[in-house]
């Protein structure tokens, strides 16, 4: 993220120390000595097609974050009793959010870091280049993942990336990111959406198949029966196939992706970032959890 820290936010100091911020008590010490519960980074301009595609998806984060679609909500915690799993009998880790998103509160999936709700002394730090929320109710740095590594010192034990992976240009530089970031023994825990037209199909079902039995009265049943059969089911078939010749001919599907995995590319997008160590398929869904043990 170029440019300079919005007001009543504190920049990185620009004094040539040469000092890079450090996380304590889930807040930057910076080296001027002061403590701030918000980091906004100097990165190097960004590039444009990243910036273009960021602009085109700003008004979905934005239609969303007060109400999520009913499917979305249901990943949201499932995402969150998967990260909990993941926290069980661990304590006292430092979890940067990759890619948090705009709101003021914390992210659905990540409720558990409620202070409140405790878990166990795990600090939570999100990370977004959207400035979003003027406010923010955890600690927040704006700015690129990418830009992050001459900022701080390593500090982070966990890395979430939550539908966030596929809007960052280059996997070998996030991973690498990563790696700069990482205390000893860290781990990575992704969400991701899968394209494959089977998965995505099975999401089609709740949605037409349901309706189908709602009203068992013989000629409304008839009636839905004819148009699944004549137009939904056709439709989807036709954006399907659209859509698995361009995934196989590398063409993008949408303007805000740089990468769309499948069940076969996804473990390749992976490998830079360590060893796979479990992987979650939510039912029902085309979505995939897996978490990464990084290199000692
Ligand atoms: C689909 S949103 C996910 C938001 C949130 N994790 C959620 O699930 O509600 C993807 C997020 O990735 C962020 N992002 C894009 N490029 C990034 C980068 N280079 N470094 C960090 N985050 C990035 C976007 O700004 C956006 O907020």
């Amino acid at each position: 993220m170029t440019g300079r820290a919005a007001p009543g936010t504190s920049d990185l100091p620009h004094d040539g120390s040469g000092h890079r911020a450090q996380l304590a008590d889930a807040r930057f010490r910076l080296a001027n000595g002061t403590t701030s519960r918000r980091l906004t980074l100097n990165g190097p301009a960004a590039d444009p097609e990243w910036a273009a595609k960021q602009a085109e998806a700003l008004p979905h984060y934005e239609s969303d974050i007060d109400r999520p679609p009913a499917a979305v909500e249901a990943l949201y915690r499932e995402f969150e009793n998967y990260i909990a799993r993941f926290l069980y009998g661990r304590r006292d880790l430092a979890v940067l959010d990759v890619g948090c998103g705009i709101g003021a509160t914390l992210p659905p999936y990540a409720g558990l870091f409620d202070p409140g709700r405790s878990t166990v002394g795990n600090a939570y730090v999100g990370l977004d280049p959207f400035a979003g929320a003027a406010v923010r109710a955890y600690p927040f740095v704006q700015g690129r993942l990418e830009d992050l590594p001459g900022a701080i010192e390593p500090a982070f034990d966990v890395f979430l990336f939550a539908t966030s992976l596929d809007h960052i240009r280059s996997l070998e530089d996030t991973a690498a990111a990563v790696r700069k970031l990482a205390r000893p023994g860290a781990h990575a825990i992704f969400w991701v959406g899968l394209r494959d037209s089977a998965l995505l199909g099975r999401t089609l079902g709740a949605t037409h198949l349901q309706p189908l039995f709602a009203d068992l009265e013989p000629i409304a049943f008839l009636g839905r029966w004819l148009k699944l059969a004549l137009y939904d089911l056709p439709r989807h078939y036709a954006y399907f196939y659209r859509q698995n010749r361009r995934l196989r001919h590398g063409r993008p599907l949408d303007r805000l992706h740089f990468h769309y995995f499948t069940s076969r590319t996804v473990d390749r997008a992976l490998r830079p970032f360590g060893e796979v160590i479990d992987r979650f398929a939510p039912p029902g869904s085309a979505d995939l959890f897996a978490t990464v043990r990084l290199p000692a």
